[in-house]
C-alpha cells in the first residue's frame, strides 16, 4: 500500500504550518511539487521554504510535476472541470506508481487548507475508487486564506448567530450577492467581481498575498475603496510576480 499525505501548509506564511503538518512533512519519503510556470515560481519557493523549516536537513526525494491546464473551449463548465480532473487523476496514478515504492508515503503541500477550493482531495478519492493502485491518503488541515483574512482584519467570519458563505469571483459576477447570507468570502477572483455589486450596499475587507512581504490589505465601504483595491492588487502582482487575493463582503445594515 502506498500512502499520500495531503498536508495543508497555510496561506503564505511559513509560521502557519501546524505541528501536525510539520510532523507529516517530516514523515514523507517523497514530496510532490507542482510546477506552475515562471509566474508562480514564488509559490514553489514558499513550498521549498516550508520543507527546509520542517525537515531541518533531513533529505526527501522531490518530484516536480507539470500541472495540466484546463481546456479553454467548453460549453458546460462542470463537465469541463470533471474531464480535467479525470486527466489529472490519470497523471497522478502514473506518477505514484513510478515514483513511490510499496509502503512509502508521498506528500502534497497544499496551499491553505486541503478542503477549500482545492481539487487534490477529490482527485485522490477517484484514484482510490478505481483500485488500479493500492493507495490510501490522509488529510492534514491547514490555515486557509479565509481564516488568515479574518485574522488580518480582526473580524469574525460570521456575525452573531448568522451564516457566512464562501464563493468564487465567477459566482459573484454571474449570480450577484447571495440572498442567503450577509457575510460572503470571495476567492479565486481575477476580475474585481465586486464591481458587479451596488457599491453603497457593502463593506469590504480585502487582502492580497497574505503572509508574504508584499502583502496588501484594505477595508471600508465598497464605494470608497473599490478603486484603491484594484490599484493595490496590480502593485502586489508587480512586486511578487503573481497575486492571490481574497475578500469578505458584508452587507451594510444602515
Ligand atoms: C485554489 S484556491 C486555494 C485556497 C486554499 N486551499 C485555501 O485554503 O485558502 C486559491 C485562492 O485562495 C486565495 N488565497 C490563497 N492564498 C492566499 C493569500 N496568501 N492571500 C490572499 N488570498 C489567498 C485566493 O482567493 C486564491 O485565488
Amino acid at each position: 500500500m502506498r500512502k499520500i499525505l495531503l498536508i495543508g501548509v497555510g496561506a503564505g506564511d511559513v509560521r502557519h504550518v501546524t505541528f501536525q503538518a510539520a510532523e507529516a512533512i517530516c514523515a514523507a519519503d517523497v514530496v510532490f511539487l507542482p510546477d506552475k510556470g515562471a509566474e508562480k515560481a514564488g509559490l514553489r519557493e514558499h513550498r521549498l521554504a516550508v520543507l527546509a523549516a520542517c525537515r531541518k536537513g533531513k533529505p526527501a526525494r522531490l518530484v516536480t510535476f507539470a500541472v495540466r491546464g484546463r481546456a479553454k473551449a467548453f460549453s458546460d463548465y462542470r463537465a469541463n472541470v470533471e474531464d480535467w480532473h479525470a486527466a489529472i487523476a490519470r497523471d497522478y496514478e502514473e506518477m505514484f506508481a513510478r515514483e513511490l515504492g510499496e509502503g512509502e508515503a508521498g506528500a502534497f503541500l497544499i496551499w491553505g487548507d486541503p478542503t477549500l477550493y482545492d481539487s487534490t482531495l477529490r482527485i485522490l478519492d477517484s484514484i482510490c475508487a478505481r483500485k488500479a493502485l493500492a493507495l490510501d491518503y490522509e488529510v492534514i488541515p491547514g490555515i486557509s486564506s479565509a481564516q488568515a483574512l479574518c485574522a488580518r482584519h480582526k473580524i469574525a467570519l460570521n456575525e452573531i448567530g448568522e451564516p457566512a458563505l464562501i464563493t468564487t469571483g465567477r459566482r459573484l459576477r454571474e449570480g450577484g450577492f447571495p440572498a442567503c447570507a450577509d457575510s460572503v468570502v470571495v476567492m479565486l477572483d481575477g476580475e474585481a467581481s465586486f464591481d458587479a455589486l451596488a457599491v453603497d450596499g457593502f463593506d469590504i475587507y480585502w487582502s492580497a498575498n497574505l503572509g508574504r512581504p508584499e502583502e496588501a490589505s484594505l477595508k471600508g465601504p465598497l464605494g470608497a475603496v473599490g478603486d484603491a483595491i484594484k490599484a493595490a492588487r496590480a502593485v502586489a502582482r508587480e512586486k511578487a510576480g503573481f497575486v492571490m487575493d481574497v475578500y469578505l463582503l458584508r452587507r451594510r445594515k444602515d
